[in-house]
């Protein structure tokens, strides 16, 4: 498959954070600023894998600085590393005081996406050319990251099958303590 470059599944989208978007502080929701690192990031694979893609997982989401009313919220996407069917995203959120032009980076994340057909089995997808220092370096530290995914994944299966598939009401009093 032919590799392709970081600055091949760039993306970027900036938008006014308006009050439906905001809390009772009058700054961003996380779940709406986690919904568009989400959407930027699987626009960002779909454009490397040139392929439908699904999330696979995220990784810890810190909010380290809120995005005010009437601020903006630009997001930034690219391809870090793939492995065989597997391609891992990362996402910088920046907030902007769109009058005293002040930024912050307001939160970053890890995504994995998973190409796959029409059946939703993975399919491959194409090797990434790191190419400045950044890009390397993220590159070379991700096989780390997949790692703990890995083991993060097992774990998420094992507490699955401890809880199952019925509700608490289901189950009786007997397993809400
Ligand atoms: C993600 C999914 C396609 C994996 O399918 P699977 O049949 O379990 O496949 P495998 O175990 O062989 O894993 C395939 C690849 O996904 C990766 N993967 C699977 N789960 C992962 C996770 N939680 N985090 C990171 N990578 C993951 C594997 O490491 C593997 O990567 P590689 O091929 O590059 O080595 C499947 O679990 C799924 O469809 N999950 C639901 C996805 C979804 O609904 N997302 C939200 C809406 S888009």
């Amino acid at each position: 498959m032919q590799p392709k470059t970081v600055n091949q599944s760039r993306a970027i989208k900036a938008s006014m954070v308006f009050p439906p978007d905001t809390n009772n502080h009058g700054t961003m929701f996380g779940g709406k600023v986690m919904s568009y690192i989400d959407d930027i990031a699987a626009i960002s694979a779909i454009r490397h894998a040139r392929m439908p893609v699904v999330t696979a997982s995220t990784d810890s989401v810190d909010f380290l600085y809120p995005i005010r009313r009437g601020h903006s919220a630009c997001l930034e996407a690219f391809v870090t590393w793939t492995h065989k069917t597997s391609i891992e995203v990362f996402v910088k959120v920046i907030g902007e005081d769109l009058i005293t032009g002040e930024r912050n980076i307001c939160a970053t994340a890890f995504l994995t996406f998973v190409a796959v057909d029409e059946h939703g089995t993975p399919q491959p997808v194409p090797p990434v050319v790191p190419e400045t220092d950044l890009e390397k370096r993220l590159y070379r530290e991700a096989p780390e990251r997949a790692q703990v995914r890995r083991e993060r994944r097992k774990h998420s299966k094992a507490i699955a099958e401890l809880f199952g598939v019925t509700t608490v009401w289901e189950d009786g009093p007997q397993n809400t303590a």
